[in-house]
């Protein structure tokens, strides 16, 4: 059987396979078994596996990306559904986090972290397996752990705040976390926010991997925070490296989807709800 991904939950939908909301979700079937990445915001992961035929309930463990509600939301319907299961993570995905918006003028602090209490997970199923390093979770199956900032021009979303023992900071997002495939075509790298930066992720794989070959990148980018000089930085780093196929989504934004589209050619691709990937 080939490795296939499919995007359960997304903001855009391209055909008739459900509905939209803020978030993502990737549904991969391998040899091995199934898994899921990341749930959505909650609204959308049951009807749209339902639609497109993914049994949640077949999935061997969930991968959660970092604490965001439009990343969690949707575990407790999976895992009412599921029961029993691995759900691995950082264990800053349980961090308050907070989003500081402007809207009409007026500045707003919006809560964004999870919704869910680790004992109501646990209540459902959950086991809860953190990691901070580079794993290996699954044959052939990594999950980043925490990225190394590096680069100069991946900058941490200003608005974005977390709060640890009373004390509200900036976002340093050391939950957040990518799963690598590594397949006999070349690596899979499943984003979800990408809030380490994209390039400080890509470098750390091909670093732990030892391997530079990516058939595709898929997920968000975050690219639509950076400024407009940050994201050609971001892009001309892309193009030195061996990438098959770029797949965005989620919180990329259409103004770096467009360049990465001119870029990349047919090489680009948007994964919005039901764009399916085989390996
Ligand atoms: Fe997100
Ligand atoms: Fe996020």
């Amino acid at each position: 059987m080939k490795t296939r991904i499919t995007i359960l939950c997304e903001n855009l939908v391209g055909r008739l396979v459900g509905s939209g909301e803020h978030g993502f979700s990737a549904f991969i079937e391998m040899d091995q078994g199934n898994y899921l990445f990341d749930t959505g915001s909650g609204r959308s992961i049951v009807p749209n596996s339902l639609t497109m035929n993914k049994d949640l309930k077949s999935i061997k463990k969930i991968f959660l990306s970092h604490g965001h509600y439009d990343h969690t939301g949707g575990l407790s319907e999976v895992l009412k559904l599921k029961g029993k299961v691995d759900v691995h993570a950082h264990h800053h995905v349980f961090l308050d986090r907070i989003a500081v918006l402007k809207e009409d003028g007026k500045e707003i602090k919006r809560f964004i972290g999870i919704r869910y209490k680790k004992r109501y997970l646990e209540s459902l199923g959950a086991n809860f397996v953190f990691n901070t390093d580079f794993i290996e979770v699954e044959k052939g199956l990594f999950l980043t752990g925490e990225v190394p900032r590096q680069t100069t021009f991946e900058k941490p979303d200003p608005r974005l705040f977390s709060e640890m023992d009373g004390r509200t900071t900036h976002d340093l997002f050391l939950d957040d976390q990518s799963l690598i495939l590594d397949t006999d075509k070349g690596l899979v790298l499943i984003l979800g926010c990408a809030h380490s930066g994209m390039i400080n992720i890509i470098n750390h794989v091909i670093n732990k991997m030892g391997k530079e070959k990516f058939h595709t990148i898929l997920g968000g980018t975050h690219l639509d925070f950076l400024t407009p000089e940050q994201l050609e930085e971001s892009i001309k780093s892309l193009k030195k490296m061996e990438i098959e196929k770029i797949g965005v989504s989620h919180c990329t934004g259409m103004r770096a989807a467009f360049r990465l589209h001119q870029e990349f050619g047919d090489r680009f691709f948007y994964g919005c709800v039901g764009s399916v990937l085989e390996v």
